[in-house]
């Protein structure tokens, strides 16, 4: 089969190849025929060589909807022929943290796909424990409508649980791209009376307000955002703030933003070590969550999908074929105004 590899030693760190068609492995195993995958910001962050713990040689991606081709023996909930959601997750469901619902850190799995293990960028993939990792789609959701479910909407959910919102909060959002657009409508289904969307991208600011996901837009390049959340809270900060941009400006300006007793949630991966000043910070009393994405909800966030009450097919911005991913890469790491995600088919 075609596969996108990563690969340091390749001049552009990926090399779209010829790759063996994944098998079934454990008897816990699906394999899935890859309809739509997509490609996510930290699989750039892998090829900058930001994530540690990615190998070296791998096929790349974490994000895809498919259609199950193979199962293994013990795999119940799953059937053959099953269109289905994966979780960017792999896990176990068994282990002391998967119990807890930490699946990020199961101590069988975690980010594995497309990270540890051979991902989705490919025609197929082996999905272990797929009983865990796979949502079977509703009927009446389509590959498109539900090829975010397992990553960027789960991690949109995850950053606006981490605030554990509470009805008629302000919640600002610092990054309106996937994550963070996908923050803002989690955290208006979970009671926010008021969103506002922090970026220094008008384009992605204008999405955020045209699709009445945001409020209020806010660009620190143009207005100093201390002030305008002053303003706009009656000079007592936010309830929350969800940090999905990831630059050291933006971690500063989450605390900053913050009101006194706040909860700041970090769903955004740093390329460097962030400072928390915290004699600058005392008496402010926040509480400060961060992480990888518990992605234990994609069963709730398909029927959010199903009933209409969550739609994240906008973000859709260009389609490729997996034959020109490498094209598609390019175009995503340039990051021009009009892309927010690519679906490669
Ligand atoms: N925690 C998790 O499990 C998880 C899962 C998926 C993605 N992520 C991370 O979430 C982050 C966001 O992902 P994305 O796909 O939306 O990325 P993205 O790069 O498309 O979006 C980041 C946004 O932040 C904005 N931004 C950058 N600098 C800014 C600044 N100084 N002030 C205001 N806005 C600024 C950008 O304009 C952009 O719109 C990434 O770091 C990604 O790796 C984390
Ligand atoms: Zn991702
Ligand atoms: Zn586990």
């Amino acid at each position: 089969m075609k596969a996108l590899v990563y690969n340091k030693e390749f001049k552009n760190k990926i090399e779209f190849t010829e790759r063996k068609d994944p098998v079934i492995k454990s008897s816990s195993d699906a394999i899935v025929k890859v309809t739509l995958s997509s490609i996510c910001t930290s699989d750039l962050h892998i090829i900058k060589g930001f994530v540690p713990r990615a190998n070296n040689d791998i096929v790349l991606g974490h994000e895809f909807v498919g259609e199950v081709v193979d199962i293994g023996s013990d795999v119940k909930k799953i059937k053959i022929g099953d269109r289905v959601a994966a979780n960017c997750i792999t896990f176990c469901g068994e282990c002391y943290f998967c119990k807890k619902g930490f699946i990020n850190n199961c101590q069988k799995g975690g980010w594995e796909l497309g990270c540890k293990i051979d991902g989705c960028q490919a025609e197929y993939v082996r999905v272990p424990y797929a009983d865990m990792g796979l949502s079977k789609l509703p009927d009446n959701v389509t590959y498109e409508n539900a090829l975010f479910v397992g990553d960027i909407l789960s991690s949109g959910y995850f950053g606006a649980q981490m605030c554990e919102i509470k009805n008629g909060d302000t919640v600002a959002v610092i990054g309106a791209g996937p994550v963070g657009l996908c923050s803002m409508m989690c955290a208006k289904y979970l009671g926010a009376h008021y969103i506002i969307a922090v970026d220094i991208n008008d384009s992605r600011l204008q999405i955020a307000k045209n699709k009445n996901i945001a409020d209020f837009i806010i660009n620190p390049n143009k207005e100093n955002t201390e002030i305008k959340i002053r303003e706009i809270t009656n000079n007592i900060g936010v309830d929350c703030v969800i940090e999905a941009a990831g630059d050291k400006s933006t971690f500063e300006m989450a605390w900053k933003i913050a009101r006194p007793n706040a909860n700041v949630g970090i769903v955004a991966m740093y390329e460097e070590n962030q400072i928390l000043p915290l004699p600058m910070m005392y008496g402010k009393n926040l509480t400060f969550r961060t992480g990888g994405v518990d992605a234990i909800h994609c069963d709730e966030l398909l029927s959010l999908i199903s009933n209409n009450k969550i739609s994240t097919d906008f973000l859709i911005s260009q389609k490729f074929k997996l034959n020109d991913i490498e094209k598609a890469y390019k175009v995503f790491q340039n990051k021009p105004d009009n892309c927010l995600k690519i679906a490669i088919y």
